[in-house]
């Protein structure tokens, strides 16, 4: 008979009640022993034995008879302590955790190399979407150019009903909130601190070398407003929150995350509500899109499963399983300033209704050698002032933001209400 594998389960909430169904399914997987905050907690998941249920998730990381960890309590401590202990008792782990790894994945990568196991955590980057596999894999014969894409279900529910019923942001946060999409402290998935997380990873794999998270350019969508969503719509784009990852000509990793008009003619645009979506860009390959629930509990459990049983299925047959799943970087990646990086640009401002307004702030932006594509004025507003919106082609961020300063300084300037960049 063949050797069953043993798992030691680190959380029991969302993501451990989905898996923990999933991988009762597999005769060969035992969950041995699992970790909560709470063994008296009311858990409503058929079948689950309490007395495998522990508040000593020390117990488990010790334990000689645990071949793999699964890592689904979330946070960076103690999970960060517990998975270096569990690596350095020669455990393989599985996590979903997509904080720890964007800020100590390299770390654990290394302990992971020197202990000869392996670190596995498709569920960190967009749930229940496979990607680092594939990009690990499949699309391993290509130059990966360019990533892109809506890696947080919150913020696209958000800017999805913002667009269909044209509420302001904080009623449908509210609203998300009640539903249960969005948490009570949303600021993690508004402020786009997890869709950095996500492109950290996805970028550090795909360029193979070190990303640090916290030189990624962020923004969040709390400043898109209805009327930049309908206006963008006129245009012929959708506004989505967009995390991106390209390599320049001299080899920098461009990587940032914000709201951007996206062209209805690209895919990314037809994404809507909690969906996700991730498109690669290879010399080889052309564009390739991945889409699906980005969260949730059994869709994160799918990825969470589908690690377990590789590595499972490698145990006690390859000393040195999944070597291509082994991401310890030896560069650390040069990462694009903001300010050099480069995109078509959305302004709109607010200005005096006057002769000759429009035409200087063309000139103002031909000064700063950026090309405008379209300035319109969209109507006057009910004090009597005008509403103007430009597009821009290719600018550098550098000149656009030279240029709005330029236009503060202009009498007939009231406000500048909105800039968020573009992609087609
Ligand atoms: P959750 O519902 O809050 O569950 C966390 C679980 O961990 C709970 O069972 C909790 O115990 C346990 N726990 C927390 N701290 C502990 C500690 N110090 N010792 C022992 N047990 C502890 O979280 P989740 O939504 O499942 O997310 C888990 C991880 O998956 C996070 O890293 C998250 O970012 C990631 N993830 C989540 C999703 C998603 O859709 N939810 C998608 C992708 C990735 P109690 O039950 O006793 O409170
Ligand atoms: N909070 C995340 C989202 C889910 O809204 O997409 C977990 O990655």
């Amino acid at each position: 008979m063949s050797k069953k594998t043993v798992i030691g389960l680190l959380g029991l909430g969302t993501v451990g009640s989905g898996t923990l169904k999933v991988l009762n399914k597999f005769d060969n997987i035992i969950i041995k022993n699992i970790a909560v905050r709470d063994t008296n907690k009311k858990r409503n998941i058929e079948g689950l034995d309490n007395n495998i249920l522990t508040t000593d998730a020390e117990m488990l990381v010790n334990d000689p008879d645990i071949d793999i960890i699964v890592e689904v309590m979330g946070g960076l401590h103690p999970a960060f302590e517990l998975i270096k202990k569990a690596l350095q008792n020669g455990k393989h782990i599985v996590t979903a955790n997509k904080d720890l790894i964007a800020k100590h994945g390299e770390d654990l990568f290394s302990l992971a190399k020197e202990n000869n196991v392996v670190i596995m955590y498709e569920a960190a980057v967009a749930g229940g979407i496979p990607i680092l596999m594939p990009l690990r894999q499949s699309l391993s014969g290509n130059s990966i150019t360019k990533i892109a894409g809506i890696m947080n279900g919150t913020t696209n529910y958000i800017l999805t009903k913002m667009e269909s019923e044209g509420s302001e942001f904080n009623a449908v946060l509210k609203e998300a909130q009640e539903l249960g999409y969005a948490e009570s402290d949303p600021s993690g998935d508004v402020q786009g601190h997890d869709a950095a997380n996500k492109i950290s990873i996805l970028a550090s794999l795909a360029f193979n070398k070190k990303v640090d998270v916290d030189k990624i350019y962020r923004e969040g969508i709390d400043y898109i407003s209805p009327i930049d969503i309908s206006y963008a719509s006129e245009f012929g784009y959708n506004i989505k929150l967009i995390a991106l990852a390209q390599e320049t000509k001299d080899k920098a990793l461009d990587i940032r995350v914000h709201p951007m008009l996206i062209s209805k003619k690209h895919p990314l645009a037809h994404i809507n509500d909690v969906m996700n979506a991730i498109v690669v860009e290879g010399d080889a390959v052309g564009q390739v899109m991945f889409s699906g629930p980005g969260a949730g509990e059994m869709p994160t459990a799918s990825s969470v499963t589908g690690d377990v049983l590789s590595i499972a299925s490698e145990l006690g047959i390859n000393e040195y399983p999944l070597p291509m799943m082994r991401n310890n970087h030896s560069t650390n990646a040069v990462q694009l300033k903001i300010d050099d990086s480069r995109s078509r640009y959305y302004i709109r401002v607010n200005t005096d209704n006057l002769p000759g307004v429009i035409g200087d702030l063309g000139l103002t932006c031909g000064r700063k050698g950026i090309n405008l594509c379209s300035i319109i004025q969209k109507g006057l507003l009910p004090d009597g002032t005008a509403r103007i919106v430009l597009l821009t082609a290719l600018a550098y961020e550098k000149d656009i933001q030279e240029a709005l300063k330029e236009m503060y300084q202009k009498r007939t300037m009231k406000r500048v209400e909105n800039v968020i960049r573009v992609m087609d």
